[in-house]
């Protein structure tokens, strides 16, 4: 896969001196063309300012970064308006003229492109099918559901037949289900018109459905990167793990540790499940092994392009000195979390 966005040692910092904010800390990353590639990370994590340094609404303070072939980081304001324009942008918020019909928010970038008008509206037909809106075309947006708008946001993105998709938030402010509507037409975006997409997002699940790599942001700095299944089945960075945990909710809380610890009487460890290395029968073969004992008090498991992954909390009985070992064992091929602060409550 060739690339299409190069970051290398980019730093965007706010402000200077003591106040200065390093909103993007010594970026380095590829983006393939054609990709689908996922930025997470909590709110204030340099997320949208990663992206609108992608599409030259900020410029670069030091590194370079090239997008689709031209160094963005040493561009003037003049050539950064005309990779500007080879960039398509969905928001959170949708972004659309309120006063404009639905046609009209999709032909803006066109009118602005200097388009004569018997093109736009051909352009702006043959988007709105491709959306599913060609229905709503003499309609405001106040009347369209938050689906909808964000359909109407997607059609203008790609009217003037960008190579790259920044999908910033672009499906946090929807339910559930329209989420996955719109994640859907993104994924035919990618497919069938061969977009690079790049998602921003804080929520697992979008990554999940629709992302081959992704990037960890915390504090402005890339803190893991890779597969998606590898990122998130073993998660390196307490940012990471906590991501899993809130879309997986695989392991127990505090609160429910010391209520597991006060009913089950035994050893409670969680233990990863991974695709080969960590399968639920291995682990439960090596416990067997040593003649121990384990009961799944907590747990949850899923899977990433049908390979699994999560993990179990069990409540281990047996001798003390055999569990050890079990535990050993299990250690060489998966992760084992141990809670010694239970121990001491016993
Ligand atoms: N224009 C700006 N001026 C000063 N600080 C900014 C500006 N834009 C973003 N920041 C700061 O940079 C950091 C990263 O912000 P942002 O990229 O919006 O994060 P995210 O999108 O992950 O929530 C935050 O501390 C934010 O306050
Ligand atoms: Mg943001």
């Amino acid at each position: 896969m060739s690339e299409i966005i190069r970051f290398d040692g980019v730093h965007k910092t706010f402000g200077d001196g003591p106040r200065a904010v390093h909103a993007v800390d010594d970026v380095t990353l590829t983006i393939g063309e054609g990709e689908i590639f996922g930025v997470i990370g909590y709110s204030g994590a340099g997320k949208s300012t990663l992206v609108r340094l992608i599409n030259g609404l900020e410029p670069v303070t030091s590194g370079t970064l090239v997008v689709d072939g031209a160094e963005v980081s040493a561009l003037g304001e003049k050539r950064l308006r005309s990779v500007r324009a080879d960039i398509g942008m969905i928001f959170q918020q949708f972004n659309l003229f309120p006063s404009k019909t639905v046609a009209e928010n999709v032909a803006y970038p066109l009118r602005v492109a200097g388009w004569d008008k018997a093109r736009r509206d051909a352009r702006v037909a043959e988007l709105l099918d491709f959306v599913g809106l060609r229905d709503k075309a003499q309609v405001r947006p106040n009347k369209l559901s938050g689906g909808q708008k964000q359909r109407v946001g997607i059609a203008r993105a790609l009217a003037r037949e960008p190579k790259i998709l920044l999908a910033d938030e672009s499906t946090s402010a929807l339910d559930p289900e329209t989420t996955r509507d719109v994640l859907g037409l993104l994924r035919r975006v990618n497919a069938e018109l061969g977009l690079t997409i790049v998602v921003i997002t804080h929520e697992m699940d979008v990554v999940k459905y629709l992302c081959e790599r992704v990037a960890v942001m915390e504090r402005g700095r890339v803190v893991e990167l890779g597969a998606v299944y590898d990122v998130f089945s073993r998660p390196q960075q307490e940012a990471t793990r906590r991501f899993v945990g809130t879309s997986l909710r695989d392991r127990p809380s505090p609160e429910v540790l010391s209520r597991l610890a006060a009913s089950h009487a035994g050893h409670l460890v969680t233990v990863g499940i991974q695709e080969d290395t960590g399968s639920s029968a291995r682990l439960m073969r090596t416990l067997g092994e040593h003649r121990v004992d384990g009961a799944i008090v907590y747990g949850g498991i899923t899977e990433i392009g049908e390979r699994p992954f999560g993990s179990l909390t069990l409540a281990l009985t047996g001798e003390r000195a055999a569990i050890h070992q079990a535990l050993a064992e299990l250690r060489s091929f998966t992760d084992v979390q141990e809670y010694p602060e239970l121990e001491e409550l016993r």
